[in-house]
């Protein structure tokens, strides 16, 4: 397995965490999906109050939330990640044969993550080509 490396040295915080937690009800063997996976905060501290009779299913729509969440956060419970936007959900769900959801989480925006890498092209504040593409 290639382990890839981000520029990225901040652990990110994921907002709200513990009131996303709380509204999401969480029930140990429920099954959810956090479609905004980002740098995965939210889906490991879900992940974590879950039984290992839970599903998780990740979604994000940058193939490089997807990379870092899979080679840098320990899940120990079953689940699986896609590199998909947030409408393709429901044939996820059909292809994982997951019909039914007990949460989905949207953290909808960007992540610091993209913003801060140089090579995506929207730091302000390093040397660095501005690009805005995304
Ligand atoms: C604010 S970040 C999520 C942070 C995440 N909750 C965490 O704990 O790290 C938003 C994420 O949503 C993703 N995103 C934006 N639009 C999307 C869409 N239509 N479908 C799937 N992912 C999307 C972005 O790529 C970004 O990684």
């Amino acid at each position: 397995m290639t382990m890839v490396k981000y520029e990225t040295p901040t652990i990110h915080m994921p907002v709200l965490r513990d009131e996303v937690i709380a509204a999401l009800n969480l029930q140990p063997e429920g099954v959810y999906a956090d479609v905004t996976l980002g740098t995965g905060g939210h889906f490991q501290a879900i992940a974590a109050r879950l039984s290992p009779k839970a599903f998780l299913i990740g979604l994000d729509a940058d193939p490089m939330a997807i990379d870092y969440v899979r080679n840098n956060i320990r899940i120990n419970i079953p689940h699986q990640l896609f590199n998909q936007n947030f409408a393709e959900l429901e044939r996820v769900c059909y292809r994982l044969g997951r019909l039914e959801l007990d949460g989905v989480l949207f953290d909808l925006g960007l992540s610091s993550f993209a913003l801060e890498d140089t090579r995506r092209g929207f730091f302000l504040f390093k040397r660095w080509a501005a690009r805005y593409a995304f």
